[in-house]
């Protein structure tokens, strides 16, 4: 059934119409690069949708990415990490990645591969990140063009959670090749998610970062509300102690028996501890009846990371079995996860590769559409926190607050400024499409198709068919590493 869609934005400017969904996806389908964006419920993640359908109707291989596992979940994407085979932890130096890539022919192939790549959540990336993200793929393509010429199609909002750990303020947006991949705006401005327009008036007084005495009484009123929701209410806590200890507290309320799941490992104790420590795994207790989340990626078995369920048996091996919320069932067998040092396999872990979650950290809602939530903002501590967390829910009767502080109401002030011009710019992809007309958009979008289609297995730019001066040289400074020239670039 299709929400109703209302205007949130209504005040552009005289004559101008807001972005629609449908020249959004007229735009991507010219095979434009794209930032797209819009608030929480505009229908960024379901406009990947549409055009990843449209692509593989038209037998185009997106590679299909969001920085959490969950948000790749909504798209039956990957981590961007797992996509672009780096492990969690520092970057690496960029001749160490270049070997990596090079070394790595699954990996080259994969990329090659991939004519667009779609990266959601993208307000969470750090700029570091992105670069080196970008770096691979020009490796793997073997062409100097951003992404290696791949179409970038980047979606999100950055109201929104900033990037982790990023102490300097820097976004995705202010790294070099974001300039680079001269993206197009498109910023939506329909509301898919909140019908309710009480909630809506809080939601858009937290972005223009003015919260009114009238809000703030709505808001209070939800404090310790009790919800009438038919199936579970989701908990979101900023911090993932809490987040730990509701699940365990909800899962000593079954009475059922607890299996328990150790971690199985071979190798190096010290590289064991690394490997448990970076993946976050754990020994795991499990009863009928627990919600949990799949943290590993597995096409053939029907999950992703970031899939929810709830455990329904255990099977004759003492698997656990898990009902998915789109009623998938399965059985889960342990995963392994390696850690290899010049191709030679240091340790290796075995877990079932899920965790508890009747409680999830704001961090990881981002992209969700809740029906019920209760949700805890004392301790939040990044701008865009509260933002997040309030706007997943479609009605306020559907939301119960334990409590907010001063930050959780907050929003970034020079993204206040930026986001003025994404609009602006988005006028312009607008009179940009229009201009076009319909019959040269038609043409432009099957050449676009026919070109990706002929482009098949080859990379795109073969190795030394162009060159670059030396003041072109991009230089890349990582903190932690040092400057690293570009003349590491293998072209
Ligand atoms: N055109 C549409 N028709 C029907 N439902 C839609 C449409 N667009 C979006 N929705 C639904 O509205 C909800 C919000 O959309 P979506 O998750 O795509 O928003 P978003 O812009 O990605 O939000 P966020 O910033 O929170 O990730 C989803 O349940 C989605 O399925
Ligand atoms: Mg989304």
């Amino acid at each position: 059934m299709r929400a109703q869609a209302s205007l949130i934005y209504p005040l552009i400017g005289k004559g101008k119409t807001p972005m629609t969904q449908e020249q959004a996806l007229n735009i991507l389908k010219l095979g434009k690069n794209v930032f797209l964006t819009g608030a929480p419920g505009a229908g960024k993640t379901y406009l990947l949708a549409q055009y990843i359908d449209f692509l593989r109707l038209n037998d185009v291989n997106p590679a299909i990415t969001a920085y959490t596992g969950i948000a790749a979940s909504h798209l039956n994407g990957k981590t961007l990490h797992s996509w672009a085979g780096l492990r969690p932890g520092p970057l690496r130096a960029f001749a160490q990645e270049r070997d990596r890539v090079r070394n790595n022919q699954f990996l080259t192939a994969k990329i090659t591969r991939a004519k667009v790549l779609i990266i959601d959540e993208i307000s969470m990336l750090s700029p570091e990140l992105f670069e080196q993200v970008d770096f691979i793929c020009k490796t793997a393509r073997n062409s100097m063009e951003p992404f290696g010429g791949l179409q970038l199609i980047c979606s999100g909002d950055f109201f929104q959670i900033p990037p982790v750990n990023q102490e300097n303020g820097r976004f995705v947006l202010d790294s070099g090749i974001w300039e680079e991949a001269k993206m197009k705006i498109c910023y939506l401005h329909e509301q898919h998610r909140q019908g309710d327009h009480k909630l809506l008036g809080i939601l858009e007084e937290i972005r223009r970062g003015d919260v009114g005495a009238d809000a703030i009484a709505l808001l209070k009123s939800r404090v310790g509300a009790k919800i009438d929701a038919p199936i579970g209410v989701a908990r979101l806590y900023t911090h993932n102690e809490d987040v730990d200890e509701i699940n365990e507290r909800e899962l000593r309320k079954l009475t059922g028996p607890e299996i328990i799941y150790e971690v199985h490992s071979t190798g190096d104790a010290k590289v064991i501890e690394k490997l448990k420590k970076d993946y976050r795994i754990k020994n795991i207790s499990l009863k009928k009846g627990a919600r949990v989340m799949f943290t590993r990626n597995n096409e053939g078995m029907g999950y992703v990371n970031g899939t929810l369920g709830e455990i329904v048996d255990f099977d004759g091996d003492g698997d656990p079995v898990v009902m998915t919320f789109d009623q998938q069932r399965i059985a889960v067998a342990r995963e392994q996860w390696d850690l290899e040092d010049n191709g030679e396999t240091k340790a290796s872990v075995w877990q079932v590769p899920l965790r508890l979650a009747w409680a999830i950290t704001v961090h990881k809602s981002q992209g969700m559409t809740l029906d019920a939530a209760e949700i805890e903002l004392s301790r939040a501590f990044e701008e865009g926190m509260g933002y997040v967390a309030l706007s997943r829910v479609k009605r306020l009767e559907n939301l119960s607050l334990i409590g907010w502080n001063d930050v959780a109401l907050k929003v970034n002030d020079r993204i206040k400024r930026i986001d003025d011009e994404f609009l602006e710019q988005s006028i312009e992809t607008e009179n940009y499409l229009h201009g076009l007309g319909a019959e040269r958009v038609d043409r432009l979008q099957r050449e676009f198709v026919a070109a990706m289609k002929e482009e098949g297995e080859a990379p795109k730019v073969q190795a030394g068919a162009f060159h670059y001066e030396p003041d072109e040289v991009p230089v890349i400074d990582f903190e932690g590493y040092g400057s690293i020239n570009a003349e590491d670039i293998p072209f």
